[in-house]
């Protein structure tokens, strides 16, 4: 399976931030924005990445990530000229993604949470045709929202519905068969000119193929795009670290608790968290413990 990092768009919302820089590569906390989504990708086991992003921020994302080579995999970058939509982004992916399944992350989504990796990977393995992952939200009418059966099949997708059905919001991961790529090529502009991942999700849910997994009330998940939710993040994860032995979002970390690079290599890492704060070496990968004394 490949990954795909969508880091384009027009990130209307966050401006005047994004009037010059791309919305991916501001801090969330202590750490550009697109670290989180890379180091989940990498902990999923995923070890061919390719970020997309506008034209004029494309050799800022190579100078941040190179070609991946440090975190033990690799790591391809695209363009898209215009943000034509999420389902057009992923058109771009095509020469990279070859005949394989995708799964594709929305550069501003953050997810964090101890059962988390588990939950995904379990998915992973299950993974036919399309599979979302939602979370409850509070205000489902601000989301796009799912209806399921009781085998979790996708029954119904509404987007920011003024009475939702359901209270489950599709968050920013995706997981596609290679029919995805002939599917986003077959769907025609929204009235907004973008060629909508909705679109793309009701075609594999008008053929029975979309599959929902709920993210637990134990996973906590900000898509980051406004400025109240850049804020929320970056606080969360300011919390989160000094409670915890390990940083949140550290692609290096992710490679080292993934075997793919050894302790040298992350030493040599602009380290996030002090080095000696950090729990000892687990080539399992498995999450670590939370540390009595928050680190100062
Ligand atoms: P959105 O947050 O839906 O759109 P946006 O980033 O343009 O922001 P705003 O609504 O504030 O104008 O995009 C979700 C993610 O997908 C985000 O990481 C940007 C990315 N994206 C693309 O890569 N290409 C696109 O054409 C669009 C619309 C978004």
């Amino acid at each position: 399976m490949r990954g795909i990092i969508l880091a384009g768009g027009s990130a209307t919302r966050l401006r005047p931030l994004t009037l010059v820089s791309s919305k991916q590569l501001l801090p969330v906390y202590d750490k550009p924005m697109v670290y989180y989504p890379l180091s989940l990708l990498i902990e999923l086991g995923l070890r061919q990445i390719l970020v997309i992003s506008t034209p004029e921020h494309r050799d800022q994302y190579e100078r941040l990530l190179g070609d991946g080579g440090r975190f033990g995999i690799r790591l391809e970058y695209a363009v898209q000229d215009h943000p034509r939509g999420l389902a057009h982004a992923l058109l771009l992916a095509r020469p990279f993604v070859g005949d394989g399944p995708i799964c594709l992350a929305l550069g501003d989504n953050l997810f964090h949470g101890p059962g988390l990796p588990g939950r995904l990977r379990g998915a992973l393995r299950r993974h036919r045709g399309c599979t979302l992952f939602s979370r409850k939200v509070a205000a489902p009418e601000q989301y796009g929202v799912a209806t399921v059966d009781a085998r979790g099949r996708i029954t119904g997708l509404e987007e920011k519905p003024e009475r939702p059905r359901s209270s489950l919001a599709v968050t920013g991961l995706y997981l596609y068969d290679n029919d995805a790529l002939h599917k986003a090529a077959a769907l025609t502009p929204s009235p907004r000119g973008e060629l909508e991942i909705t679109d793309l999700n009701r075609s594999y849910v008008g053929e029975g193929r979309a599959t929902l997994v709920e993210l637990g009330d134990d996973t906590v998940w900000f898509d980051t795009g406004t400025p109240d939710s850049l804020l929320d993040a970056a606080q969360y994860i300011r919390l989160q670290q000094q409670m915890q032995s390990e940083p949140i979002g550290s692609p290096a970390d992710s490679a080292y608790r993934a075997g793919l690079i050894d302790r040298d290599a992350l030493e040599r890492q602009a380290p996030v968290l002090p080095l000696h704060a950090r729990a000892p070496a687990d080539p399992a990968g498995h999450r670590h413990g939370l540390l009595t004394e928050p680190q100062p």
